[in-house]
């Protein structure tokens, strides 16, 4: 088996580990008192299951490790994982896991094509799904098909740094076209571009001006609303590096109030921790 390189994660990223961990107690401890219902995890962006945190140099479970260890159990856990080596390993990790299953390929087959689609309201099946890319490498049809299924508890990772880096330019006429593709196909349409610069009235009339992390993130809220069809999503939580840029928010959407508070409660604790 090739051993895959494990991936150095910031102090954000341990923090979105404990969140993910918190979260999924709660939901589980909910799902498992109703037991006509089936609930599972889906983790889209699996990894290899092992990082090593900056911080300490040790190393760290990742998210399938976080959720698998909570009590009461899900009755199935799906983890999505496009890298071959990190998909190995883990298979080596959850070897002796019945209810685990490791996916190789792309979340934005298998999770659309595969396993939302056996998440429907009326088999009772419900899911927390964890979609953890490092960057722009989602596609919005698996947001969508999500939200349009009524049964999916989504953690959402919204790569502020990646979109800025390469589309949310300053000079929007300078950005390249494959990197303006790539936001489209996270955004789902190319409204991105009135959201992320709307006008601004100059001596020489409206002008676009680029609008800041928080204006984008709450026009993309807007969306996982209107257009995906989530009926709550929580104000979301700006993970930020050492120099405090935001590398991206944490999104939460569900359908139901009691799962919006919870989570709404945690994002609270951590932000008035972490100063986000
Ligand atoms: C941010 S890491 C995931 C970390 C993990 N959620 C955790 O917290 O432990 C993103 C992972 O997604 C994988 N990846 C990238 N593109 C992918 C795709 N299209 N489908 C599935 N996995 C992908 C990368 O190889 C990487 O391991």
């Amino acid at each position: 088996m090739n051993q895959p390189t494990l991936d150095e994660i910031g102090v954000w990223s341990e923090i979105k580990l404990s969140i993910i961990r918190e979260y999924a107690k709660s939901y589980s401890q909910i799902l498992a008192k109703q037991p006509n219902l089936h609930h599972r995890y889906i983790d889209g962006f699996a990894g290899a299951g092992m990082h090593v945190a900056k911080r300490t140099q040790q190393q760290i479970a990742g998210s399938p490790l976080n959720v698998i260890s909570v009590e009461p159990k899900f009755r199935e856990y799906h983890l999505v994982e496009v890298d071959r080596p990190k998909a190995d390993h883990l298979r080596g990790l959850f070897r002796d896991h019945r209810e685990v299953s490791v996916h190789d390929g792309d979340c934005n087959d298998v999770v659309l094509n595969k396993l939302l689609p056996e998440v429907t309201y009326k088999s009772y099946r419900r899911a927390l799904c964890l979609l953890d890319p490092y960057g722009l490498h989602l596609d919005w049809a698996v947001i969508h098909k999500a939200g349009q299924l009524k049964t999916i508890d989504l953690l959402l990772n919204f790569p502020m740094m990646d979109m800025n880096m390469n589309a949310l330019w300053n000079d929007p006429t300078s950005v390249k076209p494959d990197q303006a593709a790539r936001m489209t196909r996270y955004w789902g349409d190319a409204s991105w571009k009135t959201a992320a610069y709307p006008d601004e009235e100059t001596l020489f009339g409206p002008r676009p001006k680029k609008a800041d992390n928080e204006a984008v993130a709450e026009a993309f809220a807007k969306r996982l609303k209107d257009v995906a069809g989530f009926k709550f999503v929580a104000d979301p939580l700006p993970m930020r590096n050492s120099t405090k840029a935001t590398v991206y928010f944490l999104f939460f959407a569900s359908q139901n109030q009691t799962a919006h508070k919870i989570i709404s409660h945690i994002f609270k604790k951590y932000r008035a921790e972490g100063g986000f």
